[in-house]
């Protein structure tokens, strides 16, 4: 196991999706005492990036005694900076941040970098810099403006690098992480079947003859967190499906009919009226989100005082959203509404989050170990709150139609191509705008669609796809001429950072 301590970095979560790439098990942890890091006992420790100064007084730094646990350490940005400072050498704001991709230069030998270009691209994303490396300590790596851009003392296995290794702009970053794997002597035996049969055999044993209640939205995580429970304890888990009225065309019929075979109890709810009610004038995104979690969970509590008590309630927790609502320090970007705001109506015991340790494509591989059909364990992410964050503002029947057409023509238009294999994530958006256009001989003002693809396996960066032309052209004839109140197709090409993948 490799230990992540978390200085509240945007790109941490990225650390650990790094490390598990490898097949090594990883945990994220904020502020831990020294003692509590020795009993995890792990076989190498990485000091994330973060938003603080190491310099400031109250900065969060590692236990010192981290650096005598005789295990391979390495800091990335502000950890490398921290590790800097701990062990004797300086840090100072530099005289130029540095923001983006950036050219690194290897400038010496070292098993970090074994295997790495003399000279690539990297994410750089700092204000301080390490002036001067503690004793024992060689410079590996310089940027133009960062002298000390990574350093180590080999003896020891303290390694620091000021860019971000995790970061998919790191042309070399995935061997960075392979070779310190290797440098903490660890197995690579972390894999998804004995997952699933570990996983099916605890819940079993947990649950016993428990009665068990699920909050089903059709998406990859509940779906497989579900499949999970009816394996462990069959009938005894009843699944509920809020349809909120934000959901793709026909995604409804179609949840309902995956889960008809499967061995559970699965009970359907028709919401839409009620959430509409809810968001009528409703145009911050933030509350768009906090309404239409609530009012899921407000549902979800009428229907489960009439299923009665219950033992357990499970959750489609992953990962990211357990590493993302730990922490204090990260600036909140998106509030993601499976999180946070759990039922404490329900009358049960405990909760049950059997994907808590997963990364979303670690879930998708967990699918595929339990049989899941393909279509249904590749379906690209959907958001809790749905097309309540793609459509720009206020939301109302004839938009969520208007997104919902837009959207299945889009989707249609991609399979049939044969171009879906490779986006992480494509979609239609409403955007808040209207302009002017011409039909026929007469004048237009209506509505613009935002087609929005992405390339990305982990959800925290993404690229915009490059859809062919051909493709994108049908769908923006097919979009104007089939879906009433639409005059102008637009295509987002932006990457994350900066822009997000959804709209609100
Ligand atoms: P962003 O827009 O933050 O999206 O780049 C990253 C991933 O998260 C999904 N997403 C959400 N999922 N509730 C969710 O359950 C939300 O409020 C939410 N906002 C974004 C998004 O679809 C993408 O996969």
């Amino acid at each position: 196991m490799i230990l992540i301590l978390d200085f509240g970095g945007q790109y941490n979560q990225l650390i650990a999706r790094r490390v598990r790439e490898n097949n090594v098990y990883c945990e994220v942890h904020t502020a831990l005492s020294f003692d509590k890091i020795r009993a995890l006992n792990p076989e190498g420790i990485i000091l994330t990036g973060g938003p603080q100064s190491v310099y400031e007084k109250d900065s969060l730094l590692p236990p010192i005694e981290i650096f005598k646990l005789g295990v391979p350490i390495l800091g990335i940005c502000y950890g490398a900076q921290a590790m800097t400072k701990i062990l004797g050498g300086s840090v100072k704001p530099a005289e130029v941040s540095e923001y983006g991709k950036t050219e690194i230069e290897l400038v010496g030998a070292s098993k970090l970098f074994a295997g790495v270009e003399k000279k690539s691209v990297a994410w750089m994303s700092h204000t301080d810099r390490i002036f001067s490396a503690p004793e024992n300590f060689s410079v590996t790596v310089k940027t133009k403006n960062c002298p000390v851009a990574a350093m180590e003392n080999p003896a020891q296995n303290f390694y620091a690098v000021q860019f971000h290794p995790e970061v998919v702009h790191t042309v070399e970053g995935k061997k960075i992480f392979s070779n310190f794997v290797d440098i903490c002597g660890c197995k690579r035996d972390w894999k998804m079947s004995s997952f699933v049969v570990d996983t099916i055999a605890k819940l079993k044993k947990k649950i016993g003859g428990g009665k068990v209640l699920c909050a089903l939205s059709g998406g990859v995580d509940s779906s497989v967190a579900a499949v999970l429970l009816s394996k462990a304890v069959g009938k005894n888990l009843t699944c509920v499906f809020v349809d909120h009225g934000l959901l793709r065309k026909n995604e409804a019929a179609e949840v309902e009919a995956v889960f008809k075979n499967f061995d559970l109890n699965f009970i359907k709810v028709d919401a839409s009226e009620r959430f509409l009610e809810k968001l009528r004038g409703v145009v911050e995104p933030e509350r768009k989100r906090k309404i239409i979690g609530e009012e899921f969970i407000r549902v979800f509590e009428e229907v489960s005082k009439k299923i009665g008590a219950v033992d357990f309630l499970v959750q489609g927790t992953i990962y990211p959203d357990v590493i993302e609502s730990g922490l204090g320090k990260s600036a909140v970007i998106k509030s993601h509404h499976n999180v946070g705001g759990l039922p404490d109506f329900v009358d049960f015991k405990e909760i049950v989050e059997p994907l808590r340790l997963l990364f979303k494509d670690e879930v998708r591989q967990a699918g595929r170990e339990l049989g899941l059909p393909e279509n249904l364990v590749s379906r690209q992410p959907f958001p809790g709150p749905g097309l309540g964050i793609r459509i720009i503002g206020e939301v109302t029947a004839e938009k969520i139609k208007i997104v919902q057409e837009a959207d299945a023509i889009y989707r249609e238009e991609i399979f049939k191509a044969g171009v879906d294999k490779n986006l992480a994530q494509y979609f239609a958006a409403l955007t808040n705008m209207r302009s002017v256009g011409v039909m026929g001989d007469g004048r237009t003002y209506d509505n613009a669609i935002a087609l929005r693809a992405v390339l990305t396996s982990d959800f925290m960066t993404a690229e915009p796809a490059q859809i062919p032309w051909e493709v994108l052209s049908v769908v923006a004839n097919r979009i104007v001429n089939e879906v009433h109140g639409v005059n102008r197709v637009l295509y987002d090409c932006t990457s994350k950072p900066p822009a997000t993948i959804e709209f609100e």
